[in-house]
């Protein structure tokens, strides 16, 4: 077919952010309530269509626990994009995030597209009336678009649990792809 891409995606973020659960969630559109934690890392592939291009991703999701932060440089090496993860429930999981933007910057491919994502949005509102619950939330959104503005980086928060903003990370990075 006409305009078909290939992006090879790589998801960066310390453990238990919710990495595997965002592409279980744009890859088969599923939750689990407890997941276990990613072993090296997983290879999963997803096609989809946005406007006139059939893009196919190819997905790295990382392990984010420290025993496996070796590997990580043989997946984003030759990325085209990257999810940097963090829970927003969970302040060292920001600052973890800073570290990976910046080695992504110094190590990755230089024109790779990095979209930064709070996921876990949901547990911040109260699931009968909507409203935010006071003290979860423990990053700001302006700390996470701030840190997104000054990097120049897409921003978004999310839901792997609700699949707020899920496909739309995928979407608008699958859009920022030149034809090549
Ligand atoms: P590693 O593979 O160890 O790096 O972890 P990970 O980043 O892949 O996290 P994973 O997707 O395994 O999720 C960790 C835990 O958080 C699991 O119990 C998930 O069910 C839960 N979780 C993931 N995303 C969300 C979310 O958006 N909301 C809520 N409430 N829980 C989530
Ligand atoms: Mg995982």
């Amino acid at each position: 077919a006409t305009n078909q891409i290939s992006v090879k995606l790589v998801l960066l973020g310390e453990a238990a952010v919710g990495k595997s659960s965002l592409v279980l969630r744009f890859v088969s559109n599923d939750f689990e309530e407890n997941k276990e934690p990613t072993i090296g890392a997983a290879f999963l592939t997803q096609r989809c269509t946005i406007g006139d291009k059939y893009i196919k991703f190819e997905i790295w999701d990382t392990a984010g626990q420290e025993r496996f932060a070796n590997l990580t440089p043989l997946y984003y090496r030759n990325a085209q994009a990257a999810l940097v993860v963090y829970d927003i429930t969970k302040p060292a999981s920001f600052i973890k995030a800073r570290h990976w933007v910046k080695e992504l910057h110094e190590q990755a491919s230089k024109n790779i597209i990095i979209a930064l994502v709070g996921n876990k949005y949901d547990l911040t509102l109260d699931s009968e009336t909507g409203e935010e619950i006071e003290g979860s939330r423990k990053v700001s959104l302006e700390e996470g678009q701030n840190l997104a503005e000054e990097e120049n980086l897409l921003f978004f928060e999310s839901s792997a649990k609700t699949g707020y903003n899920v496909n739309e990370m995928f979407t608008t990075i699958g859009e920022k792809i030149p034809e090549a």
